[in-house]
């Protein structure tokens, strides 16, 4: 059975909810205010887990209370967490408004996301094999990315990157088999002024393949198979977004690794983001693979 090794980080989320998200300024009241479980790197992992992926988390948090309820969760949900560090830094923390649309602003504070090393994650990266999937995302340093690039293809897995948030890197250079990006990730990546379409195949110089995920309207896949659009698996309903991009990851990672089908794959992933939604927090929603095979059935009958 491959295994999925997720890079990345783990958060504290601290989620205000709120009307809307205050302007620069401004003041606004909330309706209540909630501690769980995210980062984006955790937030994969445990995706990538309940799709039923073996997985393994390559991460740190610090030695402190927040750092103990994550790794627990972690480990409740089946993610094997032998892989994260303790840090002499504070545990990671975002800080997150969702607004009555669902909608999330977010601020994090890396803490020790920031001291995970190239080296540790070489060191961690050892026993990775060729049925492997490793991913990582933009929440981690650049070196910490690099490296599980070069475990990946070493090992002859494949290496998935959600550049999320897009940080400066040699893409190039890393032999991304997956690139997995929103729209506005795409437009930081390729700013000529260019349709979402031309931007995915663009960005195919720099990744085996490209998923362009697109909220509504679903995902651009573009691959050897040409351009292809994958429409949206409707929500049920939509109370808070947060995450749903790093369930999308996650589900298609798991997928991904049974037989490389990147367009099973990604609506896998849409119907991972479409059941994260429909949930508070980052990590609430049942995105198993049951679940998502219904929310697949249920679309196509459609
Ligand atoms: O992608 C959502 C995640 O971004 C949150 O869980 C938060 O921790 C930030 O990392």
């Amino acid at each position: 059975m491959p295994t999925v090794w997720v890079v990345g980080s783990i958060n504290e989320d601290v989620v205000a909810q709120a009307p809307r998200a205050p302007g620069p300024g401004e003041t606004v009241l909330g309706t209540s205010i909630k501690y769980g479980c995210g980062g984006k790197g955790a937030n994969q992992a445990v995706a990538a887990a309940r799709a039923g992926a073996h997985t393994i988390l390559v991460s740190a948090t610090g030695d402190d209370d927040a750092g103990s309820r994550q790794r627990a969760a972690l480990d409740a949900t089946g993610v094997d967490t032998t892989g994260i560090t303790i840090s002499d830094q504070p545990t990671g923390t975002a800080v997150i408004t969702v607004d009555d649309e669902g909608e999330n602003s977010i601020v994090v504070i890396p803490g020790a996301n920031a001291t995970i090393t190239g080296t540790a994650v070489e060191v961690a990266l050892t026993a990775v094999k060729a049925d492997d999937v490793v991913l990582a995302q933009g929440e981690i340093p650049r070196r910490a990315i690099e490296a599980a690039a070069v475990a990946a293809r070493r090992a002859g897995a494949s290496f998935a990157l959600n550049l999320a948030p897009v940080i400066p890197l040699e893409l190039a250079q890393l032999s991304v088999d997956v690139l997995i990006v929103n729209e506005h990730e795409a437009s930081l990546l390729v700013r000529r002024d260019q349709t979402i379409e031309d931007r995915a195949t663009t960005l195919r110089s720099l990744a085996h393949a490209v998923v362009v995920t697109m909220g509504a309207r679903g995902a651009l896949v573009a691959s050897s198979a040409g351009l292809t659009h994958l429409p949206a698996i409707a929500a049920q309903r939509v109370v808070d977004t947060t995450g749903a991009g790093d369930a999308f990851c996650g589900a298609l990672a798991a997928r991904f690794a049974k037989d490389r089908d990147i367009l099973a794959a990604a609506n896998w992933g849409l119907a991972a983001g479409a059941l994260a939604v429909a949930a508070h927090g980052a990590q609430g929603a049942d995105t198993s693979a049951p679940a998502i095979e219904n929310a697949l059935a249920a679309a196509s009958a459609h």
